[in-house]
């Protein structure tokens, strides 16, 4: 006999809001996925749509590497099926000491690292190790994801609002006013959502300032101020612009630095679900304990891979130099089309790529009658303008905790052809040209 279980499920719309926890009822999801869905909702209708929306890659486009792959399966046909030990392999947790020391010119001690499965554990269990309920977690916006753990740690929040000119990255001038208050800053570079760098006189500033509020916190007996350091697409950069290292630039911020890397995006790897934490080492237990009861280990087979990748110095540059090279083609193509866009008077701008896999946009439509849509109140109006009459999917700022509608826009390139991409350009600016003046 079946017992058929969806009979029972009581119809009750009130249930889940009295089952769960207020924290998880109130928990919102992730807004990026949603349009994500959407998109490939509107695909599955046979609508044309330039996908520009997710922070990932199509392997069709950009493949994880061969002998990374094959590594994966030889691992699991040599029998690494098993549980790993809860920091991760001893091997890896060295793989990436060299790697590190190689091309940082960072030693860091290997019971530092820890690892887990991508880089979202790590930067959870940050939040979960050093903010108290109520404690407060500075950051600026656009950003991504913060708000969500946030709201699962019942942090308090400073959230602050950049400036396009600062390629919307934080300055100490913004945070300095609530360096006193806050218990972890946390900032990623080159970041989600913008495709912008921090610089090095900007990050040494901060680091500097963060230097010396705990000299004064020792001297109180406050608890230490820490600086989160996302860092998870740092081999990504563009031109000129350079990976900057806040211990490289200011060594004595070291005990008061948590760095959250993975090989999800630098490595084509998402699915791989490979990342690690670097603490202070008197920390580590905690990060480590905190990781083995959500059992967020990396899987092993992959950790003997990883292990594997990172002592081929050659395999990886070589890597590196092509998928670069494949994602700024994509970047500087829409970067020229919206400059040129805008050199023949339509309201669009961007910010010139400097790393990730992503480009910030500004189609300025507020208050213009959008044709389908109507008079553009929100970047949502914008968003769902673009989506109908161009067939361009992008996410709006809102979705990396913005809150004024500026118009501005996260362009993603990792799941796109060139070829897909032109004609996606062509149409977007048909569009515009169709909006009346
Ligand atoms: C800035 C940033 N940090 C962390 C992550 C999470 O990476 P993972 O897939 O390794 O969990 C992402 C994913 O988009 C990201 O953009």
């Amino acid at each position: 006999m079946v017992i058929d279980v969806s009979a029972l499920t009581p119809n009750d719309p009130t249930f889940a809001a009295r089952a769960l926890t207020v924290n998880a009822h109130t928990l919102q999801g992730s807004q990026i996925l949603g349009i994500a869905a959407q998109v490939r909702a509107l695909k599955a209708q046979g609508l044309l749509v330039c996908d520009l929306t997710v922070g990932d890659f199509a392997p069709a486009h950009f493949p994880t590497p061969e002998a990374l792959r094959q590594k994966v399966t030889d691992a699991l046909n040599a029998g690494h099926t098993n549980y790993p030990p809860s920091d991760g392999l001893p091997e890896l947790r060295q793989a990436i000491v060299r790697f590190y020391e190689e091309r940082l010119g960072l030693r860091f001690p290997v019971e530092a690292i820890y690892i887990a499965s991508g880089a979202r554990p790590p930067l959870y269990a940050t939040y979960r190790c050093l903010l108290e309920e109520g404690d407060t977690l500075v950051y600026a916006v656009p950003s991504w994801n913060n708000d969500y753990y946030v709201h699962l740690n019942k942090a308090r929040e400073v959230v602050l609002p950049t400036r396009a000119e600062d390629g919307f990255m934080p300055t100490l001038a913004l945070i300095a006013p609530h360096i006193q208050e806050a218990r972890v800053i946390h900032l990623n570079s080159p970041l989600n959502p913008c495709g912008t760098a921090i610089s090095a006189p900007v990050l040494k500033e901060i680091c500097e300032a963060i230097v010396a509020e705990n000299r004064r916190r020792d001297t109180t007996g406050e608890r230490p101020l820490f600086l989160l350091y996302d860092m998870v697409y740092w081999p990504l950069t563009f031109g000129d612009v350079q990976h900057v290292n806040p211990i490289s630039l200011v060594p004595e911020v070291a005990p008061y630095t948590i760095i959250v890397d993975a090989i999800s995006k630098w490595c084509s790897a998402t699915g791989l679900r490979v990342g690690w934490g670097v603490v202070p080492v008197s920390l580590q237990g905690a990060f480590k304990n905190l990781i083995g009861h959500i059992g967020a280990w990396a899987p092993r087979a992959e950790q003997v891979a990883t292990t594997w990748y990172l002592g081929q110095t050659e395999l990886m540059n070589t890597f590196t130099v092509e998928f670069k090279a494949k994602i700024q083609a994509r970047l500087d193509l829409i970067h020229r089309r919206l400059t040129e866009m805008a050199a023949a008077g339509l309201p669009v701008r961007s910010i010139e790529p400097q790393g990730a896999i992503y480009l910030s946009g500004q189609l300025s439509l507020l208050g213009r009658e959008l044709p389908g849509v109507g008079v553009a109140k929100t970047n949502e109006d914008i968003r769902r303008f673009l989506l109908q009459s161009a067939g361009v999917a992008l996410v709006p700022f809102q979705a990396f905790g913005l809150k004024e509608d500026t118009g501005w826009f996260r362009f993603s390139v990792g799941a796109v052809g060139v070829e897909e991409l032109a004609a996606a350009m062509d149409r977007l600016e048909a569009a515009l040209r169709a909006v009346p003046t």
